[in-house]
C-alpha cells in the first residue's frame, strides 16, 4: 500500500513571524492527534509544508523533532555562482530541507518556466537528494479543446528526460494540479482528477515500468478543502493532496490531514 502524502504549499504567505505562530501551534495539535502520529510512525502518512524560502529556517528550527517535512517552493539548478536572487538545492539541503516543489503552474505561467527549465531543476534537485513534488496540469483552454492528456504527457516526459528511472518513485512525487482549479474555488471533481492521475500512472508505467509506477505517489491539487479531501483520497490513483489556501489555517490543514486517515 502506498503512503498518503499531505502537503501545504504556502506560496507567498507567512514570513518568519507568521511561520513561528503557525508551526508552534501546529506541532502541538499534531502531537495530540494520536491517530495522526500513529499513521506517521507506521509510515502510512507523511505531512509536508512548503513555506516561502525566507521562512524555511524558522520552520525547521521550531518544529524540532515533530514529524513534519519542510520543503522549498523553488530553486535554481546551478550549485552556486553569479545568479542574483536565486538559491540552490545544496543550500536548501544545508538548512535541513528535504523536499522541493518543481514546475508549479504559477512558476510556469507567471515566471515563464518552460519544460526545459523544469527538467534542469528536477535533475539538480534529484542529484542533491531532495524529494521533488513535480507539478503538472492543464489550462482551462487545454481542457476545453480536449488537450488535457497531451499537455500532461509533454510536461511529464519533458521534465523526466534523463532522470534515472530507478530513483523516480523514491525521489519524485507527481502532483496533478489543473490550473483552472487553483485558487478559484472550483475543484476538478474526483472522477476527472482520478482519470488524469490514472493517466499519469499509466504513462510512468509505459515509460519506466509497472513496478516504478505502482510505487509512485500521485497527488491532486486545486481548491482542496477539508470537506472535499476524502472524495479525492478514496480514488485508486490519488495518494494525497497538495493544498494552497486551506493549508494556511491550522484548523483547516489539520482537518485535511485527518480526512486522510
Ligand atoms: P489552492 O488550494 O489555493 O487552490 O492552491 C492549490 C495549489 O496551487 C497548491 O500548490
Amino acid at each position: 500500500m502506498r503512503k498518503k502524502f499531505i502537503a501545504g504549499n504556502w506560496k507567498m504567505f507567512k514570513g518568519p513571524e507568521g511561520t513561528s505562530e503557525f508551526i508552534s501551534r501546529f506541532v502541538d495539535e499534531l502531537l495530540i492527534s494520536k491517530n495522526v502520529t500513529k499513521a506517521i510512525d507506521e509510515k502510512k502518512l507523511e505531512i509536508a509544508i512548503f513555506p516561502p524560502s525566507i521562512s524555511i529556517t524558522r520552520a525547521i528550527e521550531l518544529k524540532t523533532n515533530a514529524p513534519i517535512l519542510i520543503g522549498a517552493q523553488n530553486m535554481y539548478w546551478q550549485e552556486n555562482g553569479a545568479f542574483t536572487g536565486e538559491i540552490s538545492a545544496s543550500m536548501l539541503k544545508e538548512v535541513g530541507c528535504t523536499h522541493i516543489i518543481i514546475g508549479h503552474s504559477e512558476r510556469r505561467n507567471i515566471f515563464l518556466e518552460t519544460n526545459d527549465i523544469i527538467n534542469k531543476k528536477l535533475t539538480a534537485a534529484v542529484n542533491a537528494g531532495l524529494v521533488s513534488v513535480l507539478c503538472v496540469g492543464e489550462l482551462l483552454d487545454d481542457r476545453k479543446s480536449a488537450n488535457t492528456f497531451s499537455v500532461i504527457k509533454k510536461q511529464l516526459l519533458d521534465a523526466l528526460k534523463g532522470i534515472n528511472p530507478q530513483i523516480i518513485s523514491d525521489k519524485i512525487i507527481i502532483a496533478y494540479e489543473p490550473v483552472w482549479a487553483i485558487g478559484t474555488g472550483i475543484t476538478a471533481n474526483n472522477i476527472d482528477a482520478q482519470e488524469v492521475c490514472s493517466y499519469i500512472r499509466n504513462l510512468i508505467s509505459e515509460a519506466f515500468g509497472e513496478k516504478i509506477a505502482n510505487k509512485l505517489i500521485v497527488l491532486y491539487g486545486g481548491s482542496v478543502k477539508p470537506n472535499n479531501t476524502a472524495s479525492f483520497l478514496i480514488e485508486n490513483d490519488i495518494d494525497g493532496v497538495l493544498v494552497g489556501g486551506a493549508s494556511l489555517e491550522i484548523d483547516s490543514f489539520m482537518n485535511i490531514i485527518k480526512a486522510a486517515l
